[in-house]
């Protein structure tokens, strides 16, 4: 754990130094999409604005999750070159907009009419203090599963809708000799699951006492104790090479066969998309087993950083075109998010693409839709981390079950 700090502040101290300011005309964007599929939907991004007359500045950081890119945000500020926008979760903009960071978007959502379109979940994390400052180009959520079709035939696997049911197909699948769950462990993938594993567990009431309120009897509760349980059945169906693993590396094993499921957000839906698979066809995706009614929600938005006193003609046109409802459904249907903006139809995205539209909306209006923990939605960063600190220990056989509780207890109070 040391060591990978060690590396991560290195390549953000080498990062900051080796790149130079944006020339006048150009947006600098920070962002962690450096994936095949990742890269595709950028792409649609890059071209929308080439459009405009807007040229692009890569600042790709590799890491999923966005912890790297976090990193090298703050080098870069630090050393006073921030660049023009960043990609950013939940309440890492709030920290960065009370530190005073980012510029004000006011004009352009009052021009654009955004306080109409855009749900009150994500203006939350929009919003400072009343005033926009970010723009959201999507909604993801962590609640998923992502199966190998072919593979589940073979072996007379149904899609489970239980956690039962979940384990008594990950056992066939092992009994096969073929990987049960494709995993990457790394510390926010290892908070990945538990997002969903937690919310099967302890429903949604156990999910906001513990990750949103922090409440710590329920961090201490016997949910979380099952919780963590049923973290480590997880564990003993992941492959011996799981340590480490990128997330899309994850998804391949999925894609090609050599594992049955993978338990990650809906952006693991692009690799898929990438490698030419079709969903229903090739791969399913279905909501984490009991947890049929709930999402677990995060939101990629665009921040901008203020470079003078008012914001700049380039990054009102980016948020203008990050906003555009024709360059939503285009970008989200690459993705495999869905809009940020509730009045985008959902026409062209395929069939997890309209399923994710209406579980958002159906979670929304019955109480069902909370930020997700492992994606910054839930608590801040420095919460946030402590959690995933008890999560990988625990993962990786540092803590049992019930000592994994007990350091949780004491993670989140220290952090606070
Ligand atoms: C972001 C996604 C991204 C994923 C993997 C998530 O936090 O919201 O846009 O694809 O991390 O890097």
């Amino acid at each position: 754990m040391r060591r990978f700090f060690k590396v991560t502040l290195m390549a953000a101290a080498t990062l900051a130094s080796a790149t130079s300011l944006s020339r006048a005309g150009d947006v600098e964007v920070l962002h962690w999409w450096t994936s095949g599929g990742e890269a595709s939907a950028l792409t649609v991004l890059k071209k929308d604005l080439e459009t405009q007359g807007i040229g692009w500045q890569d600042m790709p950081v590799a890491g999923g999750g966005g912890t790297q890119a976090m990193t090298v945000l703050r080098a870069r500020v630090t050393s006073g070159n921030a660049p023009t926008a960043v990609q950013m979760l939940g309440f890492d903009i709030t920290d960065w907009a009370k530190e005073g960071a980012l510029a004000n978007l006011n004009d352009i959502a009052s021009a654009e009419g955004w306080d109409a379109v855009v749900p009150e979940a994500l203006q939350k994390f929009s919003k400072y203090d009343g005033q926009w400052v970010a723009a959201p180009v999507n909604v993801h959520s962590t609640n998923w599963v992502w199966a190998n079709k072919a593979l589940l035939e073979e072996l007379g696997i149904a899609q489970p809708s239980t956690w039962d049911e979940l384990v008594a197909a990950m056992e066939k699948v092992k009994a096969a000799g073929k990987t049960a769950v494709a995993h990457g462990g790394q510390p926010w993938q290892d908070a990945t699951i538990f997002d969903a594993v937690a919310m099967s567990t302890g429903g949604p009431e156990f999910y906001k006492a513990a990750f949103v309120d922090l409440d710590p009897t329920a961090l201490g509760s016997a949910q979380m104790k099952e919780t963590f349980d049923r973290m480590s059945v997880i564990r003993s169906f992941v492959d011996d090479n799981f340590s480490g693993r990128d997330w899309n590396l994850a998804s391949a094993m999925v894609i090609n066969g050599d594992a049955a499921f993978q338990f990650m957000g809906d952006w693991a839906k692009g690799e898929f998309l990438n490698a030419g698979k079709k969903p229903g066809e090739d791969f399913l995706c279905f909501r984490f087993p009991g947890t049929q009614q709930q999402v677990t929600f995060n939101s990629d938005q665009f921040a901008m950083f203020k470079q003078g006193d008012a914001v700049s003609a380039e990054q009102a046109a980016l948020a203008k075109a990050i906003m555009s409802p024709s360059f939503q459904s285009a970008f989200n249907v690459v993705k495999g998010s869905v809009p940020a903006r509730v009045d985008v139809p959902d026409e062209a995205f395929d069939a997890c693409g309209k399923q994710g539209m209406k579980d958002l909306a159906a979670a929304s209006s019955s109480g069902n839709l909370f930020g997700s923990m492992a994606h910054g939605h839930a608590n801040p960063a420095s919460i946030k981390n402590a959690m995933y600190d008890v999560i990988t220990a625990h993962f990786n056989g540092e803590y049992d079950s019930d000592t994994a509780v007990k350091e949780m207890v004491n993670a989140v109070s220290l952090a606070q």
